[in-house]
């Protein structure tokens, strides 16, 4: 599956970044370019959900065989509306970046306590707001890595990076 759009300034920047680094290093640049990141997003109107809470923007995403693995990448803009809950726990791809463009959200953390049932326990919480970043780059290429829920508290976009698809992102349940 291939769907890359070049002309889009912000995928034309990750994309270099990424030909310049892997794994933890690339999550380490992105990081250290969120700055420029947001600059580039902010080419990007803001496209309010109608009858969800959150629109999933693809820029660009490209998803291959286990042979070229590092090449595989799925950037995101998240449009999002305030709610009252957060959304459903859930898993991420070996890599995830994400970072805040506007708005404020909370985020929650967990650890799996029961591979099996998979069953979470929350670790950490904490609030997001513009130029925060979170990234993970674990060791597993499961898609059970940096297990969180989100909750918008007041509406804007969020930039993420994974290492594949994340909609493939295993859902969990708290304890
Ligand atoms: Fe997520």
């Amino acid at each position: 599956m291939k769907q890359v759009n070049h002309t889009n300034n912000i995928l034309g920047y990750v994309l270099a970044l990424k030909s310049q680094y892997q794994r933890e290093s690339l999550i380490e640049a992105f990081a250290r370019n969120n700055e420029k990141l947001s600059a580039l997003a902010s080419d990007i109107p803001f496209d309010s959900p109608k009858d969800c809470h959150y629109k999933r923007q693809v820029l660009g995403k490209e998803f291959n065989d286990n042979e070229t693995y590092d090449e595989n990448f799925e950037v995101i803009m998240g449009h999002w509306k305030p709610t009252k809950t957060s959304c459903r726990i859930h898993g991420h791809p070996q890599y995830m970046y994400y970072q805040i463009l506007s708005g404020k959200y909370l985020m929650h953390l967990y650890k799996i306590i029961d591979t099996q049932q998979k069953i979470v326990e929350p670790v950490q919480s904490m609030i997001m707001l513009p130029g925060d970043t979170f990234g993970i780059c674990a060791q597993s290429r499961t898609m059970c890595n940096g297990i969180h829920s989100m909750q918008c508290l007041e509406a804007g976009q969020t930039l993420h990076i994974y290492s594949d698809d994340a909609l493939k992102g295993e859902i969990f349940t708290k304890k």
